[in-house]
């Protein structure tokens, strides 16, 4: 017998984790769990438990806390007195703690994976060897964060209590990802874990009362939805950080458009794993099993969606179904398990559920011979083939061990396939060719993408999505600034509510424009000057009532229009950086040959002083962004592995602007030079109170080369254009720099497809002082950062 067909033949004896330490842990607790509020361990007001089950037996763990808004409110009570001492506290004091509690996980690293084991049903191995080390790995980095903060973010202040909400396949995970980095920034914290796997989050909190960290610095209310949705919904709450399904993402973003609440969410995903021709295809498949089938698939950046070159889907399926053969499958507390038990039963009826569909619609389905536990929640590893690219498995995040593929023939139609989804988190390119793999991972829209390689994550980089994936960055720099504000915008006076943002009853028929006026305007889409789609004009008045001018009425075919043009600018967003430099410098230029008449103009609206500022600090401010154009660069990350991260600082895309009422000029520039710098392209609508400035504007793009399309003026009522833009699913962040009600119907308003919302929140923003109106807060805020993972070595 050759070494081959004895190792062939080798059967895996059992080799099972003992969970004497963790069936301790719970016996010392008697099997029963509060909540862990200000330090200590309180009983829920309302008396009520729910259980944790084992999903590998189906069998109780323990009894857990059912969190109602009273038990929430004590938490957030507890959160906000902690705050200001737990701020005052100096960086290298907060760093201690961190340090203590990346230590105390160390220790106690054993209990932690098996328990996470026990209550989630993932390989022992997984947790052990992955999950565990990497929550110590971000404590310890964020240690790190705690030391430099004020070094590092001088004019950046905390934003005050938290609300973290995690889900259930990665828990320990998850919170690490969540509080490390709003303890490091100076934040105090509610956590709700998930219903289904609170119990590692039970042992954390242990973990923090051995550190010492204060009382209300940290607090944990379990429980299920409905604990999860008082807290969003507390009023002395400042921010939300979410991960979970994009459903309640949803849910969340409309409970807490109407309030001041920071908002970062991580929501689902469909991956695709893409494997060209010239691909190791062995390294491929090694890696499409880790992909899809870690964590049995219950993974938000999942591997799902397996897109094969035409030429080698044949080997490369048979290569797959081989490997799928030998994937162990059983008790998740058996070290030499591939393979473990599905979260619960609703879960697995949802993924099987699921996988009849997809079968109903046409996908072939295979699976190994294997046989499932006879107890627990199992379900095989599932291949399904001549999956059509609209079918519900190709489009709906199954998140179970479920894959589902398709070919393509050329990297412009792999990037078309990847790209046709709702989602946008990860991605996985695999081909020898590193000139392929690049171009394609840029053009892919996902936060990150693996290059030969699948699920590395580090708490150096980045990770989060694009589009329906949720927004905001956990890890990294970029994910600091999730928990901190700029310290001048916390303490921002609010505006006054807008006196004129709805329509008049009446409209004015354009062409019945009465003739003293100054001047009249038209709006500017794709480069051309057009004339609004409804014909009507809304009359521009002086302070003292003169009629200035009339600006066109733009209504939603128009702001249609806009966004057709926006997405068409291709040669600005394709442009160098260089080139986008020299276009913005040009503007600059021209603004100052047309200082004297522009000022003369605007001067009629809010004053001579006002006026001048407006356009020579105007003039500064395009500089400035040419400057900034070919310097904002990301950054390139060595996370402890044998791969670098290129952190690429990538346009957002189309945004849809609309400008503040106070600075007419200098608000529009403030806004729209920044995303421009960048290579976005951009949909304006202008200052209300001065819409006539767009005559002007378009004079100044027309003359400095700025491609057609780039920057679209739709002039109009902003209560009215805002609706059509953020609904727009071609629109992918909002900028809206109103009153309160405009911060929150642009919130409001885009729900439905999750866009990106950045706003004034109602505050005033002195457009003069350039140490506030100008800089990186607003660069940070036109790009979203993708990490590129590629491995070197041999
Ligand atoms: P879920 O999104 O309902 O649960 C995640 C967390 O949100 C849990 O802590 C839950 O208690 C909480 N929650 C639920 N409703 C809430 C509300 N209205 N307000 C505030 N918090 C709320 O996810 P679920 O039901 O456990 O899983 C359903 C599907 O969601 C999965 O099949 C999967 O497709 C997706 N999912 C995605 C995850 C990801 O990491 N992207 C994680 C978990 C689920």
């Amino acid at each position: 017998m050759s070494i081959a067909e004895k190792f062939a033949s080798m059967e895996y004896g059992p080799a099972p984790e003992d969970p004497k330490e963790a069936t301790a842990w719970l016996e010392r607790h008697g099997r029963r769990f509060g909540h862990f509020i200000h330090g200590s361990w309180q009983q829920p007001a309302e008396g009520a438990y729910f259980d944790t089950v084992d999903p590998s037996t189906g069998e109780t763990l323990a009894s857990v806390a059912q969190g109602s808004a009273a038990d929430i409110d004590a938490a957030v009570k507890a959160a906000r007195a902690a705050s200001s001492k737990w701020q005052a506290l100096t960086p290298h004091a907060r760093a201690r703690y961190l340090y203590a509690l990346a230590r105390l996980v160390q220790k106690h690293s054993r209990l932690l994976a098996v328990l996470e084991t026990m209550d989630n049903g993932k390989p022992i191995r997984e947790s052990r060897d992955i999950d565990i080390p990497l929550v110590a790995r971000h404590f310890y980095h964020h240690a790190g964060w705690a030391q430099l903060l004020t070094q590092e973010f001088p004019d950046y202040v905390a934003c005050g209590v938290v609300g973290q909400i995690i889900p259930w396949n990665f828990p320990l995970l998850m919170l690490a990802w969540k509080i490390a980095p709003a303890l490091a920034t100076g934040n105090t914290v509610v956590l709700k874990p998930a219903e289904f796997t609170p119990l590692t989050a039970l042992v954390f909190a242990e973990i923090c009362r051995e550190a010492g960290l204060p009382p209300g610095a940290v607090n944990i209310v379990t429980g299920d939805g409905a604990t999860g949705e008082a807290l969003v919904k507390h009023p002395d709450v400042d921010k939300i950080a979410f991960t979970g399904s994009t459903e309640v993402g949803r849910a969340i973003r409309a409970a807490t458009a109407a309030s001041h609440k920071r908002l970062s969410l991580e929501l689902g995903g469909k991956s695709p794993f893409i494997i060209f021709e010239d691909a190791d295809l062995d390294s491929a498949v090694e890696c499409l099993v880790d992909g899809i089938w870690f964590n049995q698939g219950q993974v938000c950046c999942a591997g799902s969606r397996l897109l094969m070159q035409e030429s080698i889907a044949e080997p490369l399926i048979t290569k797959v179904r081989d490997r799928m053969g030998s994937l162990r499958i059983g008790a998740p507390l058996d070290k030499a398990i591939d393979i473990g038990a599905i979260v619960a039963r609703v879960q697995l009826d949802r993924i099987r559920k699921l996988v009849d569909q997809g079968v109903a619609e046409g996908a072939t389905c295979w699976q190994p011979q294997v046989t499932l536990p006879a107890r627990g929640f199992y379900y095989p590893p599932t291949l399904l083939s001549n999956v059509h690219p609209t079918s519900i498995v190709a489009q709906q995040e199954i998140f179970g061990p479920v894959l589902a593929a398709m070919t393509f023939r050329t990297p412009r139609e792999a990037v078309e396939l990847a790209n046709n989804t709702v989602y946008g988190l990860a991605a996985c390119v695999w081909s020898e060719s590193i000139n392929v793999a690049l171009h394609v991972a840029a053009q892919l829209k996902a936060g990150v993408v693996w290059v030969n390689c699948t699920n590395l994550f580090d708490a150096s980089c980045g990770f989060g999505g694009y589009r329906e994936s949720g927004y905001g960055r956990e890890g990294g720099r970029e994910g600091l600034l999730e928990y901190m504000a700029p310290a001048w915008f916390k303490n921002a006076p609010q505006l006054p509510a807008a006196k004129t943002s709805a329509p008049p009853e009446t409209q004015k028929e354009a062409e019945l424009a009465t003739p003293v006026i100054d001047r009249t305007v038209k709006l500017y889409i794709g480069g051309k000057q057009t004339r609004p789609d409804s014909g009507y004009s809304m009359e521009v008045r002086a302070p003292d009532g003169r009629l200035l001018g009339e600006a066109p009425l733009g209504n939603r075919k128009d702001i249609r229009n806009a966004v057709e043009a926006a997405r068409k600018a291709d040669p600005w967003a394709k442009a160098t950086a260089h080139n986008r430099a020299q276009v913005l410098y040009y503007c600059a230029e021209n603004l100052t040959q047309r200082r004297d008449e522009i000022t003369r103009r605007l001067a009629a609206v809010v004053g001579e002083k006002q006026a001048a500022a407006e356009v020579d600090l105007g003039i500064e401010r395009i500089f400035s962004y040419a400057a900034w154009a070919d310097k904002f660069d990301g950054a390139v990350h060595h996370p402890p592995f044998r791969n670098i991260a290129i952190a690429m600082h990538e346009a957002i895309g189309t945004i849809g602007i609309i400008c503040p009422r106070e600075a007419p000029l200098l608000g529009f520039l403030s806004l729209v030079m920044p995303a421009l710098a960048l290579g976005n392209t951009v949909i304006a609508v202008p200052s209300e109170t001065y819409p006539l400035i767009t005559g002007d504007l378009y004079q100044l793009f027309d003359t400095s080369d700025l491609p057609g399309g780039a920057v679209n003026i739709v002039t109009g009522y902003a209560s009215q254009l805002l609706k059509t833009l953020a609904e727009h699913d071609d629109v992918d962040a909002i900028w809206s720099f109103g009153d309160e009600a405009n911060a929150a119907g642009a919130k409001a308003k885009s729900v439905a497809n999750l866009k990106q919302v950045w706003t004034n929140e109602g505050r005033a923003i002195d457009w003069f002082d350039s140490n506030l109106a100008e800089g990186r807060w607003f660069l940070e805020h036109a790009t979203q950062v993708k990490n590129i993972w590629v491995p070197h070595g041999e």
